[in-house]
């Protein structure tokens, strides 16, 4: 296929300054191995201007964050815009991650708007989807997986789904070691590019969930596989460079 691999760092709750230009230092010094596959790095919201000023301004990584507001502007404490996102240097914007959904209790409606504010502001968002492990034993998992992307597919079109990213993360792999098997990952990034119809060709569907530099390579083998979404294994420069390279 001739998609372009794309392997996103999602750094999570992690981190202080001094550990992020450490991890920045030690991606840009190693990124000279990596010719085909484009890098995300998502560090915490607080730490974005600091990727861009002190690293990314001057190298081929780009600079995504971990979610946005649902809402456009306003009396929202707390909350970060897709706009503001945009204005500070971000390209990307995960949206739905299974972490956001479980502990914060975000539906796909909210999901949804949250999609269609990242593309309003001219980045693209990375679109999470997956099943948990009762799901997949009660054989709901594609059931799921079609609620969850036809939920963006409904309120913003496929013309905004082909200008985006999936990542399709099973909550069962999310952090516990267990990754699932490329065959297992294959089954739904096949049935996620079915659902995009002929749009869905040019879609990159990603996996997350446990992938470490032992496993990348074969589940960059599958066909329908594009690259990854990396959690933990992001956290340390050399693994998640491997990683990269893996989808040479
Ligand atoms: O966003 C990343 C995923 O939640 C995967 O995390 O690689 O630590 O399992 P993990």
């Amino acid at each position: 296929n001739k998609r372009r691999p794309i392997i996103i760092a999602n750094w999570k709750l992690n981190g202080t300054t001094a550990f992020v230009s450490d991890l920045l230092d030690g991606i840009t010094e190693q990124w000279f191995g990596v010719h085909q596959a484009e890098v995300v790095v998502c560090p915490a919201f607080i730490h974005l201007a600091q990727a861009v000023n002190e690293h990314l301004a001057h190298s081929n990584v780009a600079l995504g964050a971990q979610d946005c507001s649902q809402f456009e502007e306003g009396a929202y404490t707390g909350d970060v815009s897709a706009e503001m996102l945009h204005d500070i240097g971000c390209q990307y914007v995960i949206v739905g991650h299974s972490e956001r959904r479980r502990f914060y209790s975000e539906s796909d409606a909210q999901v949804a708007k949250k999609f269609d504010l990242v593309h309003q502001s001219m980045m693209t968002p990375i679109l999470c989807v997956g099943e948990t492990q009762e799901q997949r034993e009660a054989g709901k998992t594609l059931d799921v997986i079609k609620r969850q992307v036809g939920a963006a597919l409904d309120y913003c079109g496929v013309e905004k789904l082909a200008r985006s990213v999936v990542a399709y993360e099973p909550l069962w792999a999310v952090g516990t070691g267990v990754t699932a098997t490329p065959d297992q990952a294959q089954e739904v990034h096949a049935f996620i590019r079915e659902l995009l119809g002929p749009v869905g060709q040019a879609v990159r569907i990603v996996y997350g969930g446990s992938v470490k530099a032992n496993n990348a390579e074969t589940l960059f083998a599958e066909p329908d596989i594009d690259g990854a979404l990396v959690g933990g294994a992001a956290l340390k420069a050399d693994d998640f460079i491997e990683i990269c390279k893996a989808a040479e």
